[in-house]
C-alpha cells in the first residue's frame, strides 16, 4: 500500500475492458463464418427491442487495429474479447471443417494486442451457438454430442493461438440456460413450453443446458491442462453472473435465507460443482429429480475445474420471502425480487436496463461471499458496468458526459479494492463492461454500456466518454507504483 492512501492495488493488477464477439465483430457473412443461434434469432420478428441485429455491430472485425490503439490510449492492460464459434467452425461439430479465414483473424487480434503490450483473455462462448450444432442435436440439449463438440473446438483455438495465457470458457451460462430455454428472451428463445410444465421434461430444459454447459467447461479445461498449460503456463476459468442480495426486511429471517437461496440458484448452480463437485442442496430441494445429477466421474472431472473464478457483476435486488410453492419453471428459488423501492429508500438509480441498479456496497459484499464460500479462490472481475437512462436520446457533447457511469465505475472499483485490502479477497484483475457501446442483446442499439460512443449513423465511428477517463484515473491513482 502506499504511504498516503490506506486502499491501493498491486503494481500486477490487471485492468481492462471487455467485449463479446457478436455484439462488436459485425461481418456475420464475411470470410466463411457460419450463422449462430443469434443470427437467427435476431430474424425473428418482435426479438429484439429495436428489431436490430449483429449483421453490422461496431465492425470490429474490420477495425482490430483502431480498437487496440483506442484501448491503448485508455491505458489498459488487458482486454477481454471472445471468439465467435461458427468463424472457426461454421458448422461447429468435431468433425466439420475448421475455418483458416477465421484463425487468422483471431490470431492477428492477439498479435495486435501483445505489439501494444496488452494482455488478451479470451472467451470461448459468448452466447453465439453455432446454428448448426442447434440444427443437428439441439445443441446444449444433447449433453455428449455438445460437451464432445465444446471440447474439440476448445482445442482448435488453444492450438491455434499458444500465445494466449488466460482463458475463460463460458461467460454466464445462468444467461444462456434461464434467458435462452425458459424465460425465451435470449437465442435460441425457447421457453420450456410452459402449456406443458406438468408433462415431462419440458420445464427442466434450462437444469439440462446448464448440465451441458458443466460437462463443456470441464472436458476443455481438463484438455488445457493435459495438452497446452504447461506449455504456455496459462490459466483457465469460467464466468459466472450474480447480482448481490438485500432482504426486504433486514429482520424477517425469511427473507435473510431468501437471499443465500438467490445466490444459490444463480450463482451455486455452476460454482458449487466446480469448486464442491455438485449442486447446491437448495436447487436439488425444489427441482427434485428434475435436476440431473452427474456420475461419479462427471463429478471429479468438474470438482476443481477452475484455476479462477470470473466475475460478471452489475447490480442487487432486494429479495423477498414467499410462502406459496414455487411454480415448476422457477428459476428464481423461492422468493421474489425487486427493483422497487423499499420504504422510500431505493437500492441504486435507474438506468436504462430495468435489471441494473447500481449499488456498489453490494460488489463489495459479494466479493466478501465468493471468497468465503468458495475457499479464497483467486477471482477477475470479467465485467463490471452500466447504461445511462436516456443516453441513446442525447445529442452532440452530451453523449459524451455520462455522469452516471463515470460514477458507476468510481463507486465500484473503490468498493472492489475495498474488499481486497480490508477483507483480503484475492481479487487479481477488472474488466469494465463495455470498451464501446455495441449490440445488446434483445436490447438492441437502445441501450448503451460503452466508455466508447458508437455513432451507429456514422460509420461506427468511436469517440470517448468521460467515463474511460475516470476508469484510468481510478487505476493510475489506487495502483501502487514502483
Ligand atoms: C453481461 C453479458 O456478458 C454481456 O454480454 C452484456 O452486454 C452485459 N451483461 C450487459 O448487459
Amino acid at each position: 500500500m502506499t504511504a498516503d492512501s490506506k486502499l491501493s492495488l498491486p503494481k500486477d493488477f490487471v485492468w481492462g475492458y471487455a467485449t463479446a464477439s457478436y455484439q462488436i465483430e459485425g461481418a456475420a457473412n464475411e470470410d466463411g463464418r457460419g450463422p449462430s443461434i443469434w443470427d437467427t434469432f435476431c430474424k425473428i420478428p418482435g426479438k429484439i427491442a429495436d428489431g436490430s441485429s449483429g449483421d453490422v455491430a461496431c465492425d470490429a472485425y474490420h477495425r482490430t487495429q483502431e480498437d487496440v490503439a483506442l484501448l491503448k490510449s485508455y491505458g489498459a492492460k488487458a482486454y477481454r474479447f471472445s471468439i465467435s464459434w461458427s468463424r472457426v467452425i461454421p458448422l461447429g461439430g468435431r468433425n466439420d471443417p475448421v475455418n483458416p479465414a477465421g484463425i487468422k483473424f483471431y490470431q492477428d487480434y492477439v498479435d495486435e494486442l501483445l505489439a501494444n503490450g496488452i494482455t488478451p483473455f479470451v472467451t470461448l462462448f459468448h452466447w453465439d451457438l453455432p446454428q448448426a450444432l442447434h440444427e443437428r442435436y439441439l445443441g446444449f440439449l444433447n449433453k455428449n454430442e455438445f460437451a464432445s463438440d465444446f471440447e474439440h473446438y476448445a482445442r482448435v483455438c488453444f492450438e491455434a493461438l499458444p500465445k494466449v495465457k488466460n482463458w475463460i470458457t463460458f461467460n454466464e451460462p445462468w444467461c444462456s440456460a434461464v434467458l435462452g430455454y425458459n424465460v425465451g428472451a435470449f437465442a435460441p428463445g425457447r421457453t420450456s413450453d410452459r402449456s406443458k410444465s406438468k408433462e415431462g421434461d419440458s420445464t427442466t430444459e434450462h437444469l439440462i443446458v446448464g448440465h451441458s454447459i458443466l460437462l463443456g467447461h470441464a472436458r476443455a479445461v481438463k484438455a488445457y491442462r493435459d495438452d497446452f498449460k504447461s506449455q504456455t503456463g496459462g490459466q483457465i476459468g469460467i464466468t459466472l453472473n450474480g447480482d448481490w442480495t438485500e432482504p426486504w426486511d433486514p429482520s424477517d429471517p425469511l427473507d435473510i435465507a431468501a437471499c443465500e437461496r438467490k445466490l444459490e440458484f444463480a450463482i451455486s448452480w455452476f460454482a458449487d460443482p466446480i469448486y464442491f463437485g455438485d449442486y447446491p442442496a437448495s436447487m436439488r430441494t425444489q427441482y427434485g429429480s428434475r435436476l440431473p445429477t452427474f456420475t461419479p466421474e462427471e463429478s471429479a472431472l468438474i470438482k476443481g475445474s477452475n484455476d479462477f473464478y470470473g466475475m460478471n457483476h452489475y447490480t442487487a435486488n432486494y429479495i423477498k420471502h414467499r410462502d406459496t410453492p414455487p411454480a415448476d419453471d422457477d428459476v428464481a428459488g423461492n422468493l421474489d425480487m425487486s427493483f422497487e423501492n423499499k420504504l422510500g429508500e431505493s437500492i441504486g438509480p435507474e438506468t436504462q436496463s430495468v435489471w441494473l441498479r447500481p449499488h456498489p456496497e453490494g460488489f463489495r459484499k459479494l466479493l466478501i461471499w465468493l471468497s468465503e464460500r468458495y475457499g479464497k479462490p483467486t477471482i477477475y472481475v470479467t465485467e463490471n458496468g452500466t447504461s445511462v437512462k436516456d443516453e441513446h436520446l442525447r445529442t452532440g457533447e452530451e453523449r459524451l458526459r455520462d455522469e452516471l457511469r463515470c460514477e458507476y465505475f468510481r463507486t465500484y472499483i473503490e468498493a472492489m479494492t475495498k474488499a481486497r485490502c480490508e477483507s483480503g479477497v484475492d481479487v487479481r484483475g477488472y474488466f469494465a463492461w463495455s470498451l464501446m457501446d455495441n449490440f445488446e442483446w434483445a436490447e438492441g442499439y437502445v441501450t448503451r454500456f460503452g466508455v466508447t460512443y458508437t455513432d451507429y449513423e456514422n460509420g461506427q465511428k468511436r469517440t470517448p466518454k468521460q467515463s474511460a477517463y475516470v476508469v484510468r484515473e481510478m487505476f493510475d491513482k489506487l495502483i501502487e507504483k514502483e
